[in-house]
Order: structure tokens, then sequence, then C-alpha cells
């Protein structure tokens, strides 16, 4: 009998029991291997129970784990997170010996033991264990699960069990209010929608079903693609042994051989999906509020920021833009031209996000409801009939509850409709209504109550009996609910593609699953304005960063309650580094652009916000180095340093690439903080004081400055100040060099047009720039540029950064060809 414990969680208000299974030893086991077939890239296991197990070998790294108890394994294979399936078959071999059978690739031995049926992952080439099953796979034979899904499909619950390491840690799972290192947590997956949650609330908004083992400085991740509620737990149960598990579905399980993080990041990207490359201007300073409106407040909040000299890129419109919450339209008072509007907007540089909810009003026509007339639906009223709920209905797009009911939850517009992504039909005629935004010069699309929130009920029970398409399985969403964002996400990412093929589609969401990098990027939902959800900006920033999430960010200053000056100048301090760097604040709080709490604050924004624009073309390398690897640009210092024990723990602090580690005060009244350097030399970014790594440094902090510093070694790319992305060309561009002990320096730098789709095809510049001491100053030598955008005439600057006050600066004006520059 498995163990049952119900652990209360309150959701939006109201309490709700979730039922995590604490022990699942006492679950019915895989039977012991009979025997085994071979193909050209599976070995598959038959079992005295007539359970199968089949191991495919996808790369040398990569082994796919895939199970069904008491029967054979379906030929169906589906899953909407994977990116990839044309692996070429790495050199593997099969040895078969009494006890257990060997697989052997380059990089991994995988022992499968014949009875019990375990599975031992180690290293091709030292034999040393890196992951080893604790118990045989298993499964609920019985079926005792309290909390079963009204799903005749959902199955069994399932699990797998691990040995856990006596100095082993964990990281990932995506989206979780934790500390960086997961040990001895546990975790539940359920997309839920959970305003001003707080460290260990579980679940949030997002599944990510992947994580990371560290032991010993060796890597290991295991990707559980499973869509079902969940469930993770890293020693928390027992100290013996890590588990995971779901209430249905299949085990489904990769396993990624490191020993770098880095390098299985970069197979996880291969698997579900590399990040695309989003608009340069994405990078910009972004305003949000619920909600500014009508045309003139928007119009106000812009030329505040210009008159104040204040950076800003995007504008967000929140839902009151909408008529009556109606996706798809525009208040015709609020907003009577929105395409003059975001040509107004266009001319300061500002662009326009709109909000889009999943909730279609369920508003079926009033009796002889006035015809629309042929232009565009979007600005004509809708109260007598709504184009986009009469389309769905016709075209038969809304999901439906098992009885063949229309499913209404309430949301926003009061009752409403969903729409069933899993319908290719459907996805692209929801992707085809943006339509309505494009043509009115909408540059990006922020999608929001995905998970899918619901406020009749928010535990989803609600949901249980939806049924979705799901390729012609017709499940429901016990299993689909968790997919629900990444397939809106998908249909919006794919429709802005489409309505505007020469520019990249920028998508923002709150709710995901795995594979969602490939069409939305996130941020961390609704936060508060506390010095607690501060603190957890940084370790939920960088473990989605492990997660496969590389573009990140949270409402800059919180979104509930109130905040002040101090807190939100913090906030600036760690989001002006953030990927996604937006303030945004809810309806009933008071207000929080950067000018609110008076000018001494404001001026301390002011200069973090022209820091990261100055900070851009570093910012805009490292993030592609996020696009092509999968290595994110918002780290812990782990990730760089993962040999370092000290920094296993570390999640005050973070790391911009390679070469950047900035220490912000997360706390109020504190004007001096420890800050952990690693091994080498490190330049303090403000004063260049040079420091030596390995060690605690104590840093000051007063509210005008965040302890920053440059890794010795490293060049820093930094472009002119500017006030949104265009406002000039990046001319000169700034080699800020910070010489090692030998005197070398090295870094690269990634250009294109920062707006088309060409750089897939080869329009970018990558230069890589080298610089070495020599009698009497200092050589650089630039290569060859890798690719073929020209960025156009412009000078190149080369500053040595020294402790003493005088700077070795060089100005030369770039033709895109090698040379050698000389710093004297
Ligand atoms: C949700 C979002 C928040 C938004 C609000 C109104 O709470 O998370 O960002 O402002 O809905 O749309």
């Amino acid at each position: 009998m498995i163990k049952l414990l119900a652990s209360l969680c309150s959701l939006t208000g109201l309490s709700v029991v979730l039922v995590s299974a604490q022990d699942v030893t006492h679950l019915e086991k895989i039977g012991p291997v009979i025997s085994i077939e071979k193909s050209s890239t599976t070995v598959t296991f038959n079992c005295g129970d007539k359970s199968q197990v089949r191991l495919t070998i996808l790369a040398p790294d990569l082994i796919r784990v895939r199970a069904s108890f008491t029967k054979p394994i379906p030929t169906r294979d589906h899953s909407w997170a994977i990116a990839r399936d044309d692996w070429s078959t790495p050199r593997w071999s099969l040895s078969e010996a009494a006890e257990s059978i060997t697989i052997l690739t380059d990089e991994l031995e995988v022992v499968v033991r014949r009875s019990p049926f375990m599975i031992e992952f180690r290293d091709a080439r030292t034999h040393d264990l890196i992951n080893a099953d604790e118990q045989p796979m298993a499964y609920d034979a019985k079926g005792t699960l309290a909390d079963r899904m009204f799903d005749p499909k959902a199955g069994m619950f399932v699990a797998a069990t691990k040995k856990i390491g006596f100095d082993e840690h964990f990281y990932g799972l995506g989206e979780k209010a934790a500390r960086l290192d997961k040990r001895r947590d546990s975790f539940v997956n359920w997309n839920s929608d959970t305003p001003g949650y707080t460290l260990g609330k579980d679940p949030i908004y997002q599944t990510i079903p992947f994580y990371l083992g560290l032991q010993h400085t060796v890597a290991y991740g295991i990707f559980f693609d499973n869509s079902y509620r969940s469930y993770f737990d890293f020693g928390h149960s027992s100290q013996q042994r890590a588990w995971f598990g779901a209430e249905g579905g299949e085990m489904n399980y990769y396993f990624f051989y490191g020993p770098s993080i880095k390098k299985i990041l970069g197979r996880y990207a291969d698997l579900t999906g590399h990040m695309p490359m989003p608009p340069l201007w994405a990078l910009g300073n972004q305003q949000s509020r619920w909600s500014y409106y009508p045309d003139t407040m928007v119009e106000e909040v812009v030329r505040e920021y210009r008159n104040r000299d204040l950076p800003l890129d995007v504008l967000h419109l929140d839902i009151d833009y909408m008529q009556g919450y109606r996706v798809f339209t525009f208040d015709t008072k609020r907003f009577p031209d929105p395409k003059a509007l975001t040509e107004k907007l266009g001319r300061e540089g500002v662009k326009l996000i709109t909000i889009v909810d999943p909730g279609v009003k369920y508003q079926p026509p009033v009796p002889n409801a006035v015809q629309l007339t042929s232009g565009m639906p979007e600005l004509q009223p809708q109260d007598q009939r709504y184009y986009v709920y009469e389309e769905g209905i016709k075209k038969n797009y809304f999901q439906h509850r098992m009885n063949a009911e229309l499913f209404i939850p309430r949301v926003w517009p009061g009752e409403a409709v969903f729409v069933d992504y899993t319908l290719p039909d459907a996805r692209r005629w929801w992707g085809d209504l943006h339509r309505a935004y494009m043509d009115n010069g909408i540059a990006g699309i922020w999608n929001d109550m995905n998970e899918p929130s619901d406020f009749v009920d928010q535990t989803g029970k609600n949901q249980f009996d939806v049924v979705s398409f799901d390729e012609g399985e017709k499940s429901t969403h016990a299993k689909n609910r968790n997919v629900f964002a990444l397939l809106m996400a998908r249909a919006t990412y794919e429709g802005l593609e489409r309505l505007r093929p020469n520019q990249r589609p920028y998508v923002i969401t709150r709710a995901a699953y795995a594979g969602i990098q490939r069409y939305s990027t996130m941020w961390t939902g609704d936060t508060n304005s506390t010095w607690d959800s501060l603190a957890l900006n940084i370790p939920m920033f960088t473990t989605l960063g492990l997660s496969g999430e590389p573009f990140v960010g949270s409402d800059v200053g919180g979104f509930m309650g109130r905040g002040n000056g101090e807190l939100l100048t913090r906030a600036y301090q760690v989001s002006f580094l953030a990927p996604f760097c937006r303030n945004h604040k809810v309806i009933d709080s008071y207000d929080q652009e950067p000018w609110r709490f008076g000018k001494y604050y404001e001026d301390i924004i002011r200069k973090y916000l022209k820091l990261r624009y100055q900070l851009l073309p570093f910012l805009y390398t490292t993030l592609e180095e996020a696009h092509r690897t999968g290595v994110p640009l918002f780290r812990p210092v782990l990730l760089n340093y993962q040999d370092d024990p000290n920094t296993y723990n570390l999640d005050d602090e973070f790391m911009i690439g390679n070469d950047l580690l900035v220490a912000p005060v997360l706390k109020p009244d504190v004007t001096r903080r420890l800050v952990y350097l690693p091994r080498g030399s490190w330049y303090d970014y403000w004063t260049n004081k040079k420091y030596e790594g390995g060690t605690m440094v104590s840093s000051d902090a007063p509210l005008e400055t965040v302890p920053m510093f440059v890794r010795a070694g490293s060049i820093i790319p930094m472009g002119p100040q500017m006030n949104y992305v265009g406002e000039k060309p990046s001319d000169p561009i700034t080699f800020a060099i910070y010489p090692d002990e030998k005197g070398s320096a090295s870094t690269t730098l990634y250009e294109d047009d920062g707006l088309s789709p060409a750089y897939k095809e080869g329009a970018f510049r990558r230069t890589t720039i080298a610089v070495k001491q020599v009698a009497g100053g200092y050589n650089a030598t630039l290569s060859a540029p890798e690719g073929r955008y020209n960025p156009g005439p412009r000078k190149l600057s080369f500053v040595i950064i020294s402790e003493q006050a005088t700077r070795k600066v060089v100005t030369v004006a770039d033709d895109g060809s090698p040379r050698k520059i000389e710093i004297k």
C-alpha cells in the first residue's frame, strides 16, 4: 500500500488538498529481465511480469529509458516537448553476462541488472558510478492513490527511484520558489496560478521536469518527459533515495551525462529545442502596469520616461485595453486608434506589447444581433456578437468536457471558453487571430493565465474531465493541463512568424512545460514587493537557466503590495542584468515607475538602466551563446566553477556569462556585504581594485552601488549610452580589457541585424578579440569575422583597465578585416 500524505496548500485564497506520495517503495516493482531484443538504436528488455523497458541510444551521452508496466511498449510515442528525433546513432556495443547486460557508448556504460531490474549509469572510461536505481522502476498496480484523476486513460502512478549520493546536489526543475540547491526538498509539478507566492510555495506556474545531479564535480541530467502531475523528491522523504513519478502516463526519461553541466544544457537544448534569438529590443528596458489606459495615459508614461532621460524600449498593455476583456479586440473608447498610437510611440523608439489570455469570453450572439462590418473586427463593438467566440464555435475549436458539454471556466471576462491547442488547425487559427495586433503595429505578445487559471477552482480539479484532441488520443487535462501553455505559446509564436516573416517573434509567458524556450520567453508571475521576494529572484532566474529557459525576468520591484524607493532600487540592481527587465505592478497598489519615490532613487535607477544599454553588446553576445549552446546568460556561479564546492549553495550572487559577477544587496539598510569570488583574479567594476579569488571579500554597497566584479582575463564589449535600441548606431564599440596575471584577455563579440531571422542563414558577425601584454603596452588581435553580417563603418575603442588611474586607450576605424592593434 502506498502511504499518502495530504499536504495543505493554498491557491489564490482557496485551500486545496494535494496528495503527495511520500513512500514509493511500496509500489509494485517491475519484474526481472527474461529476454532482450536489439535494434540498431535500441535494446528492449522483456520482463517476467510482461513489462517492457526500452533503452534508446541517442548520443554517446544521451540515453532514453522508456518503460511500460505489465504490457508491451505502445507504438504511439508522442511528446510536445521533444524538438528532435533525427539523432545519428553513435558507436555503441552490447554485452551480456549472467547477471547483467551492458550497453557501452564512448561516454557511458549502462549496466542493467537482470534481477531485480536495476539500471546503473557509469562513466565509460573510469567506470565510476554516476547514477543508479535504488529500487526497480515501479507502478501503482492496485490503483490505491486516493486522488486519482477522473481519467480512465491516465493509467497508473509510475515512479523511478535513484540512489542519492552522500554529497550529491540537485539543481533545476524550472520555475520553483526554492533555493538553488534542491537537495532534501521535494516538489510537485502542476501548473498553478499562485499570486503572491513566497519561498516554499509549490507548485507554482510552470512544469519543467528536468533536473541535474552533481556529485564530486561530476554532473548528470534527467528529463522525465511526462506531463501528468509529477513529483520529484531529492532526499526529502528518505535520505537514501531520490525519486520521481507521475500520476499517469509513461515512465519515460532521458539520461544525460556531462560531466559538465554546460554540456548537459547543450544536449537538453538539442533535445527540447534551442531558444531562437528574440529581437534585440527585447533586451531593452520595459514598463508595465495593470493597466495603462487610455491611450493618452500610455503616451504620458512614455513622455515621462523621455523627459526624465530614462531608457525605455517597451510598454505593456494589460487586460484593460480590451473591450470587456475580449481577447483580440481594443476598447474603442480607450484605444480608438491603436495603429496611430503604435506609430506615435514608434517615433519615440517605444514598442507596445499586448496581453493575450486564453479565456475567450463566452458570448453566444444576442438575437437579431447587428452584423459586423467588413473592416477590422478588433476595432468594432463586440457587445452583440463577438467574432472570436463565434468563429471558434463554428470551427469547433473550444474544449469540451467528457460528456461533450462545452467547458466554461471563469476568468477575467467572466464565463469563458478555452481553445484546444492540441488541434493543429486551432493553433493555426489562434495564431492567425494575432493579425488584430500585428495590423495595429503591436510588437509582441504577453501570454498570461495559461496554467490555465480558472476562478471556479484553481486546483485544476474542475478541469480533470476536459478533453483535448491530443493527436487522436482524446486525453484529458489530467495529461494536458501542464502542456496547455506550451501549446498556446506555440500557436502564438507560429502565428507571429507567419504574420511577420521578416521579424523575430517576441512572446512572454507565465506558465510552461519543457520545450517552452522554442516559442517564448518568461517571467516569474505575481511576486511580492518584499525583500524576501526580491531575494528569490536570483535562485529562480539561475534555476530557470539550468532548466533550459534562458530568457527570464521578474516584475522589477515586485507585483503585489506596496514597495518603496530602497526596495525598487535594489530590485533594479538585480534586474538590470536579467534578460527580461520589466517593472510591473498590480492594479490596486501604489505606483512603481522609476520616478515614483523621488529623485534620489530615480537617479540611481537611471544609472543602472543606462549601464544596461551600454552593456548591450556584451548581453547580446551572451544571449546568442544561450541560443546556440543552451548555456544561459544569467548563471549561478557554480555553472562557471563546477569544481568549486563553495559555489554549490551560492544563490545571493550570480554571473552574467563567464565574466561578470554580481552580488546584489537583498536586505534593507545594508551598505556592505560579503561576496564570494571564485579562483582567479577579479576587478571591482567600480574602483578597478584587484582581488584574488577563492575567498570572500567585503564589498562596499551603499544604495548607489551593487557590488560587481569582472574576471581578470576577460574583455567586456560595450556600446554608447542610449535611451532605446537603435536610437544611435553602436559606435564606437568599446572593449574594456581586464588583463589577467599574464597580461592576457580575450572575448568574442556577436552581432546581427537584431530584428530579422536572417541570422539563421549566416547573417551575423562573430569576432574574436585577444589581447596580450608586450613591451611597452598591449597588442590586440582581431580575428577574421565569422558570418556575413556587415555592421557598417564604425570605430573600435580599446581600453586597458588597471588599478592605476591611468588607462591606455586606442581607437581605430573598423573595416571588418583581421588586424593587430597596438595599445600603448
Ligand atoms: C495576472 C498576471 C499579472 C497581470 C494580471 C492582470 O495576475 O500575472 O501580471 O497584471 O493578471 O492581467
